[in-house]
């Protein structure tokens, strides 16, 4: 039988490719994206992991899993790259009122932000080679854990399997992350309809 970690890779593959093919990150990869739109995916990232950070806070806080909190939300970073692309808006985070109050819907979105460090590595690449020196130098968000990634993705992944979860909790948290990366992949692709039109 699959475990839980397995369980959650083949059910989100579908929603990695498709997120993966929103105009934002499909531009990030080839180097087709200028610096209005790279702000715009990092204000995107930004109001989206405040308003899970608080989430998670409210409902991992007494979890072995709260310590992953800054980790996936890397709030900091975000910060620091909205600034040095000129943003100095101040974000307050809202109730994500779709996301049930309960451990095992916050770990199914806990597990797509930071999951999504494990791509960033691949990420740091393009954006190295990206013409526009404003998005080489805000790269923060993928950056941040370096080497560190690994040990805290095994960190996660060992917390996760040695969670004791009946069946229908574990597919709470695979329905979660499902919707976790739509949501997303929504927002990106709102972000783009509200500028563009
Ligand atoms: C163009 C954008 C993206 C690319 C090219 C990409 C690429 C990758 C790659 C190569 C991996 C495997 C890394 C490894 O095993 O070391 C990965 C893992 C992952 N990515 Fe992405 N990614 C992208 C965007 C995202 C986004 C936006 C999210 C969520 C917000 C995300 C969530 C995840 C998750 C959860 C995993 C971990 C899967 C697992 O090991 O269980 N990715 N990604």
């Amino acid at each position: 039988m699959d475990s839980l970690i397995e369980k959650l890779r083949i059910s989100s593959r579908d929603v990695h490719q498709q997120i993966e093919q929103t105009i934002l990150l499909k531009g990030l990869v080839t180097g087709n994206i200028d610096v209005t739109q790279y702000r715009m995916l990092i204000q995107t990232m930004y109001t989206m992991c405040s308003d899970f950070y608080q989430y998670f806070q409210h409902n991992l806080h007494q979890t072995p899993f709260a310590q992953f909190i800054p980790h996936a939300c890397r709030l900091n970073e975000l910060r620091e790259d909205l600034l040095l692309l000129g943003q100095t808006d101040i974000y307050t985070p809202k109730p994500l009122v779709n996301f049930k109050h309960q451990p095992e819907t916050a770990l199914g979105a806990m597990y797509v932000l930071l999951g999504a460090a494990n791509g960033a590595q691949y990420l740091t690449h393009a954006i190295d080679k990206n013409h526009h020196e404003e998005i080489r130098e805000a790269r923060h968000f993928f950056t941040k854990h370096g080497d560190a990634r690994l040990v805290i993705w095994a960190d996660f992944v060992e917390k996760l399997s040695n969670n004791v979860l009946s069946d229908e909790q574990q597919s709470n948290i695979v329905a979660s992350a499902i919707k976790t990366f739509c949501f997303i992949t929504n927002k990106l692709k709102d972000a783009i309809e509200v500028h563009y039109g």
